[in-house]
């Protein structure tokens, strides 16, 4: 079965074919970070001004790379939240279109089930259930993945998501946004252990995470030292602020995992891109003995393939919408509704 996937919630345009779910015959992403860059951080106006001059090209040539014809098609899913609402509505209203004018069924995705799928293209033997870190931009959920469109929600954050701390610790350090992968690069020849930063005491829930503190002492660390004129090394600087989060994000999943029992673990999201992440995951899930996947790295960030993966799924278990299916900017992902 041959899935469409189009993806446009954020400051990526992307569409893909993906054959059962698991293959994919193309995967078209225009970028508008560059753009973006000068502002420090995503705009929304200009995120969808861009979408909309984009989605028609980048349609085309993922049709084209895929060596098929769009009558070929089975499905057109596409991703109608959680994202900013102006961007949505763009892939959404294409969308609908497309399917009002070839009569194809329209399925429609949450953006971080999509995510979730993007282990799905990477492990061809992954199946649920097990428990997944989504861990992003906008989001640092600890999800129970029951089956392949059934979540449950155990951690999320109460403040900034982990990928938004990184964003907002590297622009302290003068790191253009996004910044992520600066710190990543940095710390390859940091030391961890020069800056002392704190872990998050979140009061209530042992799986919910809390990221602006961690921010906030980075902040401050740097204006300290700028007003006593002594010289921050980035390097040593972000080794800690990755070092960090990779330990308070494995810490929560670990402890989760413990008490829920689970020994499948996967990451997904943005921010499981990132080498200090992936191999402290890495090390503690084979010192446990547990299965852990991760996506590719090229499908960790946002992409079409991972909505047109879990569109499949959501497409044979029968979820579809009508012409009147519409865009939300906020949705939990353990109560979608269409
Ligand atoms: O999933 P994604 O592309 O978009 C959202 O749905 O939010 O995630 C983007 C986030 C950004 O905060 C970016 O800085 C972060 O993922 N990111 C990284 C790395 N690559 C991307 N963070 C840390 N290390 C990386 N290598
Ligand atoms: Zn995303």
């Amino acid at each position: 079965m041959l899935i469409l996937g189009i993806e446009s919630s954020c400051d990526e345009t992307a569409v893909s074919l993906v054959k059962d779910g698991r293959e994919i015959l193309s995967s078209v992403v225009s970028t508008q970070i560059e753009e973006h860059k000068k502002y420090g951080g995503v705009v929304p106006e200009i995120a969808s001004r861009r979408h909309c001059e984009n989605i028609l090209g980048v349609f085309e040539k993922a049709i084209e790379d895929s060596g098929k014809a769009f009558s070929e098609i089975d499905a057109v899913a596409v991703t109608y939240s959680p994202g900013l609402i102006g961007a949505l509505l763009v892939g959404v209203s294409f969308a609908k279109g497309l399917a009002m004018a070839s009569g194809k069924p329209l399925v429609p995705v949450h953006h971080i089930s999509g995510h979730i799928a993007s282990n799905y293209l990477t492990h061809k033997n992954l199946e649920p259930p097990y428990l997944c870190l989504v861990a992003s931009g906008g989001h640092s959920h600890i999800i129970e993945v029951k089956s392949y469109t059934e979540f449950n929600v155990i951690g999320r954050t109460r403040d900034d998501a982990a990928g938004e701390c990184f964003d907002k610790c590297a622009r302290a350090m003068g790191f253009p946004y996004p910044g992520g992968i600066h710190i990543d690069n940095a710390s390859k020849n940091g030391d961890f252990s020069v800056y002392k930063l704190p872990y998050p005491k979140v009061a209530g829930s042992e799986y919910d995470f809390s990221f602006s503190g961690l921010k906030t002492s980075v902040i401050n660390l740097i204006h300290n030292s700028e007003q006593k004129k002594i010289q921050i090394n980035k390097n040593n600087l972000s080794a800690s602020v990755q070092h960090t989060i990779s330990e308070i994000l494995v810490g929560k999943v670990m402890k989760a995992s413990e008490d829920f029992g689970y020994k499948k673990i996967a990451l997904a999201g943005g921010v499981s891109a990132n080498s200090g992440v992936r191999s402290l995951f890495e090390s503690e899930c084979s010192r446990r003995g547990y299965e852990f996947y991760m996506p590719a790295l090229n499908l960790c960030g946002d992409n079409g393939a991972m909505i047109a993966s879990q569109g499949y799924y959501n497409y044979i278990s029968g979820i579809t919408a009508g012409e009147s299916l519409n865009a939300y900017a906020t949705m939990p992902i353990d109560d979608i509704t269409f």
